[in-house]
């Protein structure tokens, strides 16, 4: 009796996604027993048809009364790409005062790194490893969308891409699972803040799972992640991410292994539900529960809503097939109304949290006030400062504002204040970007000369006159080069990473002209730069660097600002080589102690690999490895020293090092803490990004970092299909990228 009571007790305080018959845990969303007593009693009020209803969501178009009968007659529980807060707080109006229950929409919108304040592409954000900043920018977003009636955002991206080809991998960290969920906590902490606070958005981690893992790099392609893979690399980022809070979570596009992921059960039910205890909503892709029948997956929409359903889909983002379908499948007892119940109650509980009954509407009037803020912009620039990887420098950088005399601004993205937004800037406008032309002009007002080259990325031509005529008449050369957003992102994959049209030819014409020759890239991807490096003596790389990328480039140029950034992927020599990624596994034929950097000097032919893992022609290493970016100043990493030799599987791994600044400028450092397992109940990855962290340092100066990592860290999911930490050997490195540093030694028991 005594059993029973207790665990009724437990039931009702954790409510992990409602039900009692799953493992007890912490509720993920921060549900509460008052929370779920609204949800309940509203739950009980409903008819079949309003609970369905809940469950469908569309994309609004230019007409409110499109959709107003609809909404009033309760058949839609979310809207999607309406940002017009008066035609918003219309939509709920009609469904508060007019639909019998009153309840809210969930309005929706791809809200991606910025809203209007454009900021870096995602894959940008990542390479500032400052997950700080990261979350004040996904905070500003939230401010600014909420304010017209947004308070959802498809973000943050998660998925682990180690294919450049594939084009969403801008919309993402790149290649690593530490630094990913490091990047996705930090947004949806920016996003959500305190719910109940009207400027917040709910955060919806997806593509769930390995969408970026689309074989050749091609979007919407299938995967064949093991159970182990996904384990180990693709679904940490998002259990982090749930760990943090997220209140909803998207399904991926991909069939993993044979299996769309919109009716997977494995990863939306065992894992996600009952392993994490995730009791936030899913909806699924836009129409991925449509592409189960191209997939051929289910003959019809009625056999996928189904599918779907069962699967622990709630939500059904524009396929229409739960509410064309359910309502009968019900009826014919395919489907469980309590499977519905679950659904809708995780909608509703999203709601609630949200605080959309006690706020439903916007002041639309106040709206546009809050947009472009000059802190938003501020932030922005920031963030685009701290994005920008330095690649190269000869000693150029940065240039001295008084002693440089005639700037040549040229290349297709100097002022193209579309593109530098990047993919998925639905909301930024194009007259609110800051290009490096405007920002050059205004800083340096009658010293700069403009000669585009090349007008946009893709154009071809063969002859530059009069560009090299320019550049001979000026002191300095600067060349923004890259590609326009419109390359890069869901379906824009590419074959060819090098750069685009004739902007190699461009770069090597600017070469003969004899001036020092800065180069910024500006893309959605690292794309495959070698044959260019010898034709600058510096390159900046920006990704798409936002709204404020103009500002932010020239105070980089010009050291009013230091580079800090560094590759969140791996820079590729040529595209033949993807996917190539610093954490790959230990292979029987390891090459030279796998030291990737030395091998940037090692040319194909003539340093001998032996009969190892590598290209004949381009040999075994990338351009940049994972990590990588130079500063105005150089550090040193020094006295590396761990607590102790050994340690138990409960212990507490305190490393200590002494960073210095070895140059003559200030500057701040992103220094990196790798991990190796030497030997395991399988073979592992020959280094694993555990701790980063930046550093702020004047000439001369040094500070001893000290830092905690708990052995519990390095557990993996192994042999025994359980992830436990492993005793053995180990090597731990503290570096300024994934290339470099000497491991020490030490064995966990
Ligand atoms: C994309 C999602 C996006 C959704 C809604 C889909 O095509 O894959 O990432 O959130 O559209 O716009």
């Amino acid at each position: 009796m005594m059993k029973t009571i207790k665990s009724l007790f437990l039931c009702v305080l954790t409510l992990a996604a409602a039900s009692c018959g799953r493992p007890q845990q912490a509720s993920t969303t921060g549900t509460t027993p008052a929370v779920e007593r609204r949800v309940d009693a509203l739950l009980s009020r409903m008819t079949l048809a309003e609970k369905i209803g809940q469950m469908n969501q569309v994309s609004a178009g230019s007409d409110v009364s499109n959709y107003s009968d609809a909404v009033r007659k309760g058949q839609i529980g979310s809207i999607l790409n309406e940002v017009d807060p008066v035609r918003i707080n219309e939509f709920q109006r009609i469904a508060v005062e007019e639909s019998r229950l009153g309840i809210p929409l969930l309005v929706g919108r791809d809200v991606i790194h910025g809203f209007h304040t454009v900021f870096p592409i995602p894959l940008g954000l990542a390479a500032t490893f400052d997950p700080a900043l990261v979350e004040e920018g996904a905070r500003v977003a939230s401010v600014e969308a909420s304010a017209q009636g947004i308070r959802w955002t498809f973000s943050p991206m998660l998925d682990i891409a180690r294919d450049p080809r594939w084009g969403r991998i801008a919309e993402g960290s790149g290649e690593d699972p530490y630094l990913d969920a490091r990047m996705g906590e930090a947004m949806v902490r920016g996003y959500q803040g305190t719910l109940q606070d009207s400027t917040t958005m709910a955060a919806c981690i997806k593509h769930f799972v390995g969408y970026g893992a689309a074989e050749g790099g091609r979007d919407y392609n299938s995967t064949f992640l093991s159970e182990r893979q996904l384990r180990n690399v693709y679904l940490p980022p998002f259990e982090a991410a749930v760990r943090a809070g997220a209140l909803t979570l998207m399904t991926s596009f991909n069939d993993n292994d044979g299996i769309p992921s919109t009716g997977n059960r494995f990863i939306l039910k065992d894992i996600l539900r009952d392993e994490w205890g995730f009791d936030g909503m899913v909806v699924t892709d836009w129409n991925s529960m449509g592409e189960m029948i191209s997939h051929g997956y289910g003959a019809d929409r009625k056999e996928v809503a189904r599918e779907a359903l069962e699967a622990g889909v709630d939500m059904d983002m524009m396929t229409y097939g739960f509410i064309s379908h359910l309502e009968e499948l019900v009826r014919s007892g395919a489907v469980r109304e309590s499977a519905i119940d679950a659904a809708v109650r995780n909608i509703l509980r999203t709601k609630v949290l949200l605080g959309l009954f006690e706020h439903p509407y916007v002041d639309a009037a106040a709206a546009e006030a809050v947009q472009y803020a000059p802190e938003h912009l501020d932030a922005a620039r920031r963030t685009a400062e701290e994005s920008a990887i330095l690649l190269k420098n000869t000693g150029v950088l940065p240039l001295d504002a008084a002693r440089t005399g005639r700037i040549l601004v040229t290349g297709p993205m100097a002022d193209a204040p579309h593109d530098q937004l990047g993919t998925w800037a639905f909301d930024g406008q194009k007259q609110h970007t800051i290009t490096p032309l405007a920002a050059l002009r205004e800083r340096f007002p009658g010293r700069v000369d403009y000669v585009p080259g090349l007008r946009f990325s893709r154009e071809k031509k063969s002859h530059f006159d009069e560009v090299v005529a320019a550049a001979r008449r000026a002191d300095v050369v600067l060349v923004f080069l890259g590609e326009e957003a419109i390359l890069s992102g869901e379906a824009h994959s590419l074959a060819d990473l090098n750069l685009i049209g004739s902007q190699s030819e461009l770069l090597a014409a600017l070469r003969s002209a004899g001036k020092p020759v800065i180069a910024t890239v500006m893309a959605g991807r690292p794309l495959t730069i070698e044959r260019d490096l010898p034709n600058c003596d510096a390159l900046l790389y920006a990704f798409h660097p936002g709204t404020m990328g103009g500002p932010a480039l020239t105070n980089l140029i010009f050291g009013d600002a230091t580079p800090s950034g560094k590759t969140p992927i791996t820079f590729l020599r040529t595209v033949g080589q993807a996917p190539m990624y610093y954490a790959h596994n230990m292979t029987g034929r390891p090459y030279n102690g796998e030291t990737l950097l030395d091998g940037i000097e090692a040319e194909a032919g003539q340093t001998s690999l032996g009969n190892t893992s590598y290209y004949l022609d381009y040999g075994a290493y990338p351009l940049f490895p994972f990590g990588y970016g130079l500063s105005y100043t150089e550090f040193a990493y020094s006295d590396l020293a761990l607590d102790a030799a050994s340690y138990r599987r409960d212990g507490v791994i305190r490393v200590s090092f002494t960073l210095s600044n070895t140059g003559r400028r200030a500057g701040t450092e992103v220094w990196q803490l790798y991990v190796r397992d030497l030997v395991g109940s399988l073979t592992r990855p020959v280094k694993e990004l555990r701790r980063f962290g930046r550093e702020t340092l004047e000439p001369g100066e040094s500070r001893r970092v000290e830092l905690e990592l708990p052995v519990s860290e390095l557990a993996f999911w192994g042999a025994e299909r359980k992830k436990q930490v492993e005793p053995g050997d180990f090597q731990l490195w503290v570096a300024g990228d994934s290339a470099s540093g000497e491991p020490l030694a030490f064995k966990v028991e």
